[in-house]
């Protein structure tokens, strides 16, 4: 790890309004490290209005975005949210292609293509999910299965859009399991996407995208996925939930 420190919260379906205060009333009583690290707070929808306004009202550096968003800007497409209202919200980041709305949902590469362009056109950063399954990884096609996601979600990204871009590794065998993927795993697969990258768009360029790690990352383990040559960062589900064990897992990032 070379570039300052990334590390994105996914609260998920978590911390409603009423939450949302709590956590960020207890964040403010504890110091968060934001000087040396990059942290994002992605809560529901319903939720993202209260924390940008606490968050401006309390100065503080702590960045925030959404789990999703739409390809079109508006129209008869009920229960969307359009990335131009994440835009004039205020938002930054857009979480696009997590592997939860890839299984549960049905998205497909194509549509998380589009929602990326979508995302890069509102100049919000698009944080990309990619990651294999557990019988992908049984059966050796890991980093064949992550190629072809990114060859599908990043098809129409021109070379100056690429360090736009974070891409978040998460085997979905990692996801809320607590097994995490040891460091070895997690530097392995962020090589083979730092190269897939590379060959695409050249090596400078490459080099400048932040990699982040999720799937079961807590206090525990974050420093050493940390010291991987290619993990930039951190996309932190359960453990994010939770003020005093996200402000651990800040603190150790660095
Ligand atoms: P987890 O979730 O940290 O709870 O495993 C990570 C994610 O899904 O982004």
């Amino acid at each position: 790890m070379t570039k300052r420190p990334l590390i994105v919260a996914n609260w998920k379906m978590n911390h409603g309004i009423s939450d949302t205060f709590k956590f960020l009333t207890h964040i403010n009583r504890i110091e968060l490290t934001t000087e040396t690290v990059d942290v994002v707070l992605c809560p529901p929808f319903t939720s993202l209005y209260t924390l940008s306004v606490a968050l401006a009202e309390a100065s503080s550096k702590v960045m925030w975005g959404a789990q999703n968003c739409h390809t079109e800007d508006s129209g008869a497409f009920t229960g969307e949210i359009s990335a131009e209202f994440l835009t004039e919200l205020g938002c930054s980041f857009v979480i696009a292609g997590h592997s939860e709305r890839r299984q549960l949902l049905g998205e497909k590469n194509d549509f998380i293509a589009q929602k990326v362009l979508k995302v890069l056109e509102k100049n919000m950063t698009p944080i990309l999910c990619v990651g294999e399954t557990l019988e992908q990884r049984d059966q050796g096609s890991a980093v064949k299965v992550v190629e072809e996601q990114l060859h599908g979600c990043l098809k129409d990204i021109e070379r100056s859009d690429i360090e736009k871009i974070v891409v978040a590794y998460e085997p979905v065998w990692a996801i809320g399991t607590g097994r995490t993927a040891t460091p070895e795993q997690a530097q392995e697969m962020h090589h083979a996407i730092r190269n897939w990258l590379g060959n695409k768009y050249g090596r400078s360029f490459a080099g400048n995208v932040r990699l982040l790690y999720g799937g079961s990352v807590k206090p525990d383990n974050i420093k050493s996925l940390m010291t991987q040559d290619d993990v930039d960062g951190a996309l932190v589900g359960g453990a994010s939930l939770n003020a005093e064990t996200f402000r651990e897992i800040l603190a150790q990032s660095v």
